[in-house]
């Protein structure tokens, strides 16, 4: 089980604030470590049509990837649920292929914690390995 990033957990805290979540009320926050360190936070942001809503994990991906960022080592994600929230299976996809097999560690702000590794929580998955 990898250490708890605190710093990541404080960036993906401080984007969880600005959650975009008047529908659900289910506020999330997401974080990526870069190969130089940089740290991309991201919170997820809903809008009326429901099915457009963009994840927390994707926002902070998006942000890192189109700044040119590159080679990620650790992802966290940020809830107030009463256990950790893993990434929807869209994120798992995305990560998968952005981010690869590394530690995604669930953070509650309740308590709760647990750390996964993407490889466990998305096995089997369809890549371009499979092209
Ligand atoms: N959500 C995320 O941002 N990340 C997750 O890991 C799970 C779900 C968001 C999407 C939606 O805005 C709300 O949580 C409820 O599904």
């Amino acid at each position: 089980m990898s250490d708890m990033p605190s710093d990541m957990i404080a960036e993906a805290t401080r984007a969880r604030d600005n959650a975009v979540a008047p529908y659900s009320g289910f506020k999330v926050g997401a974080a990526l470590r870069a190969a130089d360190g940089k740290i991309w936070a991201g919170c997820n942001v809903e809008n009326a049509t429901l099915g457009l809503t963009v994840c927390a994990e994707r926002v902070a991906l998006w942000k890192a990837l189109s700044e040119g960022s590159r080679g990620f080592s650790e992802v966290v994600v940020v809830t107030a649920a009463n256990k950790p929230t893993p990434p929807c299976g869209a994120c798992r996809q995305l990560l998968w292929e952005f981010v690869g097999d590394v530690p995604v560690h669930m953070v509650s702000l309740e308590g709760p914690r647990a750390t996964e590794n993407l490889g466990a929580l998305f096995p089997r998955a369809f890549d371009k390995s499979d092209l």
